[in-house]
Order: C-alpha cells, then structure tokens, then sequence
C-alpha cells in the first residue's frame, strides 16, 4: 500500500477526491489536515468530518491545519456554495477532529517516515500552508516525504481566480513558493490539466444511476459543479480538479507529464500567485517538477465510475 497524507479545504471537489481514496485499498490513509481555503478553516474540518461519515470511514484522523495563508489575507472558493459543499447538508459529524494539529501531525509523521524509510506521499488538494508551515518548522520534513501530488497552478491555460493566477496558487502563494523550493519531487496537476477533463451532465447521469445513499449524495454533488460555461470549458460541466490527484496515484498511465521548473509569484499585484514554468531552460536551474501535460480524460472518467461505484448499495 501507498501511504498518504490528504491535505485539503473541502470543497465539492475535494470531496470527490476524499471519497475516491475511501474505496481505494492502494492508499493507507494515515490523516486528513484540512486547511483555510474554500472556506474558513472551522468549515473545511467541519466538513472533512461530515465527509469521513458519508465514506463510513471515521477510522481515519483529522487534524485541523492552518487558520490562515501565511502572509495574505484569506480568500475564498467561488464554486462550492455557502458551506463549501452546494446544497448538500450533510448530518453533523459524531466524530471530533485530533487534538494535535495538522502541522504537529505533518512534523511528526513525516520525520518518523524520515527515520523508517516509509515515505509518505502528500496529497495536496488546497493552498500548501500546513506543508509549508511544517518544512519552516522542521526541514527534515522533506525527507520524510516520498512525493508532493499537487492540484495548483495555471501554466499555458490563463487563471481561474485572477487573469494569472489559480485560485490554491492565490490563496497562499508564500507557502506554493517554500513549497516548490524545498527540493522535494513535486507532479503539479494544473489547469492544463484539469480543464482536460470536464465533467458533464452525461457523466453526472452515468453516476447518479449508481444505487444507493452515498451515490445518490456524490451525483448531487456533481450536479451542483457544473459551471454552466461552455464559451470557457467547450461544454456543460465542471473541471475535475482535485479528484485527479487521486487517479494520478492510483492510475498514473492515464497521464502524460514533462519535467520543468516552476517559480512562483508572490510581490506582483497583477501577477500575485501566478505559476510561471522554465519549459525551455532559461532560468539556468533544474527542474523541480513533473507537470501533468497530458490527461486520458476518457480513461480518467471510467477509473472514477469504476471506483465510486464501489459505493453501490450503501
Ligand atoms: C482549486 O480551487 C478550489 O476551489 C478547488 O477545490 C480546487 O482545489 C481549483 O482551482
Ligand atoms: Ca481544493
């Protein structure tokens, strides 16, 4: 098994993504540290507990992570409804979230995995604060950690909060910035990726037939996605992003990837939170990243039936 560690500001997508890693038994999945993002951070582990329970996977720990980006000021998602999770109201959790926080959590998993030599792969879906936090903490974090798998960014596609800049990029571009200069191998799943892979009405219908309580509650979910913007996404429906954190992980063939640097803008106020990629070496650095060029979105819309239909009946 793949241990991981889910990273997050649920978030519809977030959600999709969380529910995708429940029903896959490659993931260990050793805690969940949401993060001020979509929304404030008491919502976003308000609802990674509600989701544990949808998923029936309260066996998992959730530490609550950073209540703020490390310099800007809070923004929030646009897409995901007042409570971050569209129309859905979901029971309260039964479940609290841990004691120790999501970056005690980070330092100390991360150094024991340092120490063990069971590197754990960090499932990014949010801005990267918690992560960031840890490695200014401890930089012995990053031996800990076998990959970053990252949702973020915005490289040959324009942005989809600013003209520039993808919203998890925006959100805290001090900690995307101490992230991708700490060395550790990074697959950056960005808009170049995602807008590859839209999920459309057809789809949506396509899981909504998919029997029982936690279908019927995903279809739902995917049916509030969609944007409605065809003039920007060629069609019906919604970008999958996060999500594909997940399928990258779990079914990487369905992805194509080119290695590049990538530096990030955090003193522009045009510019702020832009992912800029060296992809002809200009910069005279090395690489520090995979970045996800190409996507089987065909392929990637099956690998999610496939697995959410393992929801079928309960
Ligand atoms: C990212 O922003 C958030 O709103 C989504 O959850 C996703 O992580 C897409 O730009
Ligand atoms: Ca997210």
């Amino acid at each position: 098994t793949i241990p991981v560690i889910v990273d997050c500001d649920p978030g519809i997508d977030d959600t999709i993504a969380l529910l995708t890693a429940f029903v896959s038994p490659e993931l260990e999945i050793l805690g969940i540290t949401p993060v001020c993002g979509n929304q404030p951070l008491e919502r976003t582990v308000h609802n990674a507990l509600q989701v544990c329970e949808l998923g029936q996977r309260v066996d998992i720990p959730v530490f609550a992570g950073c209540f703020r980006p490390m310099l800007r000021e809070p923004i929030y998602g646009q897409f995901h409804g007042k409570t971050g999770l569209g129309n859905t109201t979901l029971p309260d959790p039964v479940k609290a979230a841990e004691p120790t926080s999501a970056v005690d959590f980070l330092v100390e998993t991360l150094i024991k995995a340092a120490e063990t030599g069971k590197h754990v792969t960090l499932c990014c879906l949010g801005p990267m604060t918690n992560l960031a936090v840890a490695l200014r903490m401890k930089p012995e974090v990053a031996g800990g950690i076998e990959r970053i798998v990252m949702m973020g960014g915005a490289y040959r596609e324009p942005g989809n909060r600013t003209m520039t800049a993808e919203f998890n990029m925006l959100a805290d571009p001090h900690a995307a910035h101490v992230v991708f200069s700490s060395g550790i191998p990074i697959v950056a799943l960005a808009l170049d990726a995602t807008h590859q892979v839209i999920l459309k009405p057809e789809h949506v219908a396509r899981f909504a037939a998919i029997s029982g309580r936690i279908s019927e509650t995903l279809a739902e979910l995917m049916a509030f996605w969609d944007r409605n913007d065809v003039r920007r996404y060629g069609s019906r429906g919604g970008p999958l992003h996060d999500p594909l954190v997940m399928a990258y992980v779990l079914a990487p063939h369905l992805f194509r990837t080119e290695r590049a640097r990538i530096f990030i803008e955090y003193e522009s106020e045009l510019c702020m939170g832009q992912t800029v990629a060296d992809w002809y070496g200009k910069s005279g650095q090395e690489p520090n990243a995979e970045i996800v060029t190409k996507v089987d979105a065909d392929g990637v819309i099956d690998f999610f039936l496939e697995r959410l239909s393992r929801y079928a009946e309960k």
